[in-house]
């Protein structure tokens, strides 16, 4: 396997004394640091993949297995929007892979979004929500939608008298939360369930365990030109991504060849105010990436071949050759993991 150079791997071998005290040092604490696992990563990767820029989704989430269970009602619930008509779920539909398979969402009253609906698949492991990263955690994030005119175009006070009539809610509420039905409990749930969203045991995961046969001779091409022209520079990690921003059209200029540009393409620039944000995005997470399509923050792609090529083009500069392009897609597919149980 060929490496790409990973922005947190540090320099190493300046001070030749000082390299050998560390692997000195190494050579005693590794085998301890791998049973205590720091990063809470599963232990059982196989030692040859450990360096690899893409980690495996562990397979248990610990959380309150009630409280995610009143979120995945909350989740489901039309009552969160003003005039009862959409849920979370509305557009984000767990069987589809977390997102509705638009361009753009349609909110109350045939409201049509600002901008591509992103999965909630795998979305606790962002570094922060939405394209330009502006809620910090999953629990701030719901405030978005739920006050947005434009989706569910409602309120806490409101919500809360809707739900506090409803008897079941009240009786849940009141046996998991001291404090009973109130806007930070509901979101609590609702973000407890979001966490219970992760993908595992996708084919490529299964590799990186150790299953040489879990992908095919392809796909591993495919993975090797995905590091090699540099898509696993921004799409790393566990979620391939969705661990820092970057800017759309780094190579070539994207907005200026697409026209158009609105508020919504600004990205991070919105939210600090600083010229070089602009078009910046929260790198989209590839897990599942065949069940999201359309694609990017404006949802204008709609296939995956067609994404890729963009990438290469826009990100690298590289006009990309079919065949390079159709063994990354073949890859990318290996990236399906198991989705949640979908039943509301
Ligand atoms: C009308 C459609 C619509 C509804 C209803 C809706 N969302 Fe979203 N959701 C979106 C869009 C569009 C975005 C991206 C907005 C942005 O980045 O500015 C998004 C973003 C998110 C994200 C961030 C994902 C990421 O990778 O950044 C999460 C999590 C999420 N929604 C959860 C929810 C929850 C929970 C609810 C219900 C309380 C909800 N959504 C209701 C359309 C919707
Ligand atoms: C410099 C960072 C960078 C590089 C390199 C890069 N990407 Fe991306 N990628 C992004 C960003 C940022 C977006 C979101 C763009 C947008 O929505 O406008 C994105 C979006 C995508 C999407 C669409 C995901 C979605 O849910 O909409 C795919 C697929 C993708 N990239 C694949 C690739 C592949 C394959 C490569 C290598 C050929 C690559 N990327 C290289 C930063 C990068």
């Amino acid at each position: 396997m060929n490496h790409l150079p990973r922005k947190d791997h540090h320099e190493s071998g300046k001070r030749p004394g000082g390299t050998f005290i560390l692997a000195a040092a190494l050579w005693v604490l590794l085998p301890l640091l791998a049973t205590v696992s720091l990063s809470g990563e599963p232990k059982n990767v196989a030692k040859r993949y450990r360096n690899e820029p893409i980690r495996p989704i562990p397979a248990i989430v610990d959380v309150d297995r009630r409280k995610a269970a009143l979120g995945r009602r909350l989740f489901h619930d039309p009552r969160l929007s003003h005039d009862n008509t959409v849920s979370c779920a509305r557009c984000h539909p767990l069987k589809r892979g977390g997102t509705d398979g638009l361009p753009r969402s349609v909110g109350i009253k045939g409201t049509l979004g600002d901008i591509n609906t992103p999965t909630v698949l795998n979305s606790s492991l962002n570094i922060a929500q939405f394209w330009d990263g502006r809620a910090a955690t999953l629990e701030e994030q719901i405030d978005g939608p739920v006050h947005n005119p434009k989706e569910m175009g409602s309120n806490w006070k409101e919500i809360v008298s809707k739900l506090s009539r409803d008897k079941e809610y009240h009786r849940l509420f009141e046996e998991l939360y001291d404090t009973g039905i109130n806007a930070a409990n509901i979101k609590d749930a609702i973000a407890t369930f979001e966490r219970t969203l992760l993908t595992p045991d996708s084919r490529f995961d299964r590799f990186l365990h150790g299953d040489e046969q879990a992908i095919t001779d392809d796909e591993k091409k495919g993975y090797l030109l995905f590091k090699s022209y540099g898509c696993a520079s921004c799409h790393q990690g566990m979620a391939v991504g969705g661990n820092m921003y970057e800017k759309m059209g780094i190579v070539q200029g994207y907005f200026a060849e697409r026209g158009n540009i609105t508020r919504a393409d600004y990205g991070r620039f919105n939210v600090t105010g600083l010229k070089e944000h602009r078009f910046e995005f929260k790198v989209p997470g590839l897990r599942n990436v065949e069940l999201t399509a359309p694609y990017f923050h404006d949802g204008a792609v709609p296939t995956l071949e067609e994404a890729v090529s963009k990438m290469a083009y826009y990100q690298l500069g590289r006009e990309i050759p079919p065949r390079d392009r159709d063994l990354i897609v073949k890859f990318l597919k290996t990236l399906t993991g198991r989705l949640p149980e979908t039943s509301p």
